[in-house]
């Protein structure tokens, strides 16, 4: 009979059956954050991030030896990417706002990766000119979040290969293909390019060492559907001298449907960064939510934030403040305030933090030089 363990099925190409976090850390051989952690956190960085309060960051590889390489003196650099099917969404501007935080704090450089390759190479129904354009629709809502131009390095993959690839086969040398197979799941009619493009994925994490000529460790926050492809890269990049990189994984983030995650694929389950107004309100009016069957019973028991997804959107991006979360956490769960109240204030954050974020993003688009990588 399969196991749970089984059905759950947590790569960077597919996600399937019932998320259980503590097993799937196991199963991956990382570790919980524990209490430890986040004190070490807060006293490096002075403030507790909320999203690591709020749990959404829950493990990590290795970051016991990232804070004892900082107490010695040698910090580290960042490094994460996004993989540029479509547009923003929430999701992924929870991912930048929460990197903003550790290179405000930390003062550290900063690689983003944008695989307009890995999307090509996936996706039939998209040319590379389509990720390629996603690309650079997607550096301008990094930008937005007001990166610093000095620190922050955008890699295009297409348009950096030629600082990429000598260090991809360096990588891809070490990989074989059974290593591949089991890892993603890659069967027989799985196309070379996807079997060759995790050496693209693991490069960044070593790029900031082999431009200033000695080992720093890397920081790679993360969702953790991502993993996959860090634990190919952590075994073999110390065969060719670098540090493995060390991870901070967080959830999933629950879509907008009732079961589903973000996708930047499916326009419905996600506001996206370009949205209008209207269409905000029209996303989040129609979103899955904790209520109950009507409102004489919803007065009655109460609705439940923990599967709604109108929380979810607070809890990540639109409600930093802990009080106030709370707030609408105890007026949902007494019945106090039904599903048609607490959307409409979230349809009121939402409009006014995308408004604003859509300004900086249009101003971005006259910085977007300053911030790509320089090609040695
Ligand atoms: N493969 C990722 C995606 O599809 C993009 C990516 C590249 C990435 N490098 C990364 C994500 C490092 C997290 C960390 O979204």
């Amino acid at each position: 009979m399969p196991s749970d363990e089984d059905s759950m099925v947590v790569t960077p190409y597919e996600v399937k059956g019932d998320i259980d976090y503590d097993k799937l850390v196991k199963q991956f051989g990382a570790e919980l954050i524990d209490a430890a952690l986040l004190k070490r956190f807060e006293k490096h960085a002075g403030e507790l991030h909320y999203l690591l309060r709020r749990g959404v960051y829950f493990s990590h590889r290795d970051m016991k030896w990232v804070f004892d390489e900082l107490e010695k003196g040698n910090p580290f650099f960042l490094y994460n990417g996004r993989g540029p099917s479509g547009h923003t969404h929430i999701g992924h501007l929870t991912q930048f706002i929460f990197t903003k935080y550790m290179q405000d704090k930390f003062q550290v450089p900063f690689y983003f990766q944008l695989t307009d390759d890995e999307k090509f190479v996936h996706n039939f129904e998209m040319t590379l000119e389509q990720t390629n354009f996603f690309a650079r629709e997607n550096a301008l809502d990094l930008i937005a979040m007001g990166f610093e131009p000095d620190k922050t390095h955008i890699i295009i993959d297409s348009e950096h290969a030629g600082t990429l690839y000598p260090l991809a086969i360096r990588v891809a040398k070490r990989i074989t293909f059974s290593t591949v197979r089991a890892t993603f799941g890659f069967t027989n009619s799985h196309n070379i390019g996807q079997i060759f493009y995790t050496s693209f994925q693991a490069v960044p994490s070593i790029l900031h060492s082999v431009r200033v000529g000695r080992n720093v460790p890397c920081v790679i926050p993360l969702a953790i559907d991502q993993d996959a492809h860090f634990r190919v890269a952590r075994d073999v990049l110390p065969k060719i001298g670098y540090f493995s990189p060390a991870i901070l994984h967080s959830k999933f983030l629950p879509g907008l449907q009732q079961g589903g995650k973000m996708s930047a694929s499916d326009p419905e389950s996600a506001v996206f960064t370009v949205d209008p107004p209207k269409v905000i309100e029209k996303k989040l009016r129609n979103a899955f939510t904790g209520g109950r069957g009507n409102a004489a019973e919803q007065r009655k028991l109460g609705g439940n934030p923990d599967i709604c997804s109108i929380f979810a959107n607070y809890q990540l991006v639109f409600m930093p403040e802990d009080d106030k979360l709370g707030e609408i956490e105890r007026r949902c769960r007494s019945g106090e305030m039904l599903c048609g109240e607490c959307k409409g204030i979230c349809i009121e954050l939402a409009t006014e933090y995308l408004t604003k974020h859509q300004e900086r993003r249009e101003e971005a688009r006259d910085k977007i030089e300053d911030f790509l990588l320089k090609d040695p």
